[in-house]
């Protein structure tokens, strides 16, 4: 009997992750910014619905966007603000968020329904503070920016600083999606024995938590451990100093970003140092200025780094870096939106799945 119940509730609960299937998919229009064309390819191709709209640069390197017909439809627009790096160049991050704020200000001047953003990376998300005299709160003002746009809601994933959702004013509700289940459907399938999530700084202990209480949902045992890391300069770790036991585990350090690869490659030779068995990365968002793949590729105390594909990232065939994809999750995101299905229904579902 307990069995026949279990089954019900798997049943039902499955029911209720997977959005139903889209009504009226010709009241959507949805769009790409230049900045993760692939990504946005593929979203498209799993909701069946056609990319639209397009940009082009003049020679002076002025954007001029046209997105087509949007009257009283909903808009998507997928648009990362990063910075892209493509076999046929580089579009800098300021450009990416032009574009986007073009192409949001087309969707309402041509009367549409409703403009969503999809954004998987939020850059400038890291200034989120007045740090000193001077400096400005960049995080609000491209908030603030993109709310002149007109905007309705925005969906993101893994934003760096939770207060960003409160940078938005309250009639732009703020989604933001957590790429930790990606990560722990692979961690799952791997069959690793005596794991420990570490948090590579102060900051992102609760982010470890969360993978490490996925795991503990499909009961897989884990404890955690964090490093306190010091920084002498932007983007030089001077030190870090290990809270916890890693001496014969597997230590899965999670990050939401990877910029110069710094944080990782410390905290990565901090844990083999204290007798880790390997080192298991799994980042977010693979921002890689300059040379940082290569620096995570060459890095003797990772083993494997996860990425996601919130930025596109250009893979050399030797590499030890694997991208696994956050579509899945903003397909679901969209459906459930167009549906007018609250989006929690996805984070307590896959809960419930993960735990049965
Ligand atoms: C910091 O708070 C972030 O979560 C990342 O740890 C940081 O941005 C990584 O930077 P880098 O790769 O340059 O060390």
């Amino acid at each position: 009997m307990k069995n026949i119940l279990t089954v019900l509730g798997i049943v039902l609960t499955i029911a209720a992750v997977v959005a139903a299937p889209l009504k009226d998919k010709d009241q959507i229009v949805l769009i790409s910014t230049s900045a993760n064309k692939e990504l946005s390819q593929i979203i498209s191709k799993k909701l069946d619905v056609p990319l639209s709209g397009e940009s082009k640069r003049h020679n002076d390197g002025e954007v001029n966007v046209n997105i087509g017909h949007v009257m009283n439809r909903e808009v998507y627009i997928i648009c990362p603000t990063c910075h892209t790096k493509t076999e046929t160049g580089e579009v800098q991050i300021d450009q990416n968020l032009m574009e986007l704020y073009l192409m949001a200000c087309a969707a309402r001047r041509g009367d549409a329904k409703q403009v969503t953003l999809i954004v998987p990376y939020f850059g400038y998300a890291r200034q989120d503070r007045k740090t000193k005299v001077g400096v400005t709160i960049s995080s609000a003002d491209v908030a603030k920016m993109l709310e002149v746009a007109g905007i309705n809601r925005i969906v993101m994933v893994d934003v760096h600083s939770g207060q960003t959702q409160g940078f938005f004013s309250p009639n732009v509700p703020v989604i933001n999606l957590h790429a930790s289940l990606v990560f722990a459907e692979y961690i799952k399938k791997q069959g690793y024995q005596d794991i420990v999530v570490v948090s590579p700084d102060a900051g992102g202990v609760e982010r470890a938590e969360k993978l490490g209480q996925l795991l503990a949902d499909s009961n897989i045992d884990y404890s955690l451990a964090t490093l306190i890391k010091k920084r002498s300069a932007p983007g030089v770790v001077e030190s870090a100093t290990l809270i916890g036991n890693v001496r014969d585990k597997t230590a899965i350090i999670i990050d939401d970003i990877c910029d110069t690869g710094g944080t990782l490659v410390k905290a990565a030779a901090v844990l083999k140092a204290n007798g880790a068995k390997r080192v298991i990365v799994c980042v977010t968002h693979a921002v890689f200025s300059g040379d940082a793949y290569n620096t995570i590729n060459n890095a003797k105390d990772i083993d494997e780094m996860i990425v996601t594909d919130t930025i596109p990232i250009m893979q050399n065939s030797a590499t030890k870096i694997k991208i696994l994809s956050v579509s899945d999750m903003l397909v679901e995101a969209i459906q459930h939106l167009h549906n007018s299905e609250p989006i929690s229904i996805m984070f307590e579902a896959e809960r419930e799945v993960a735990r049965l």
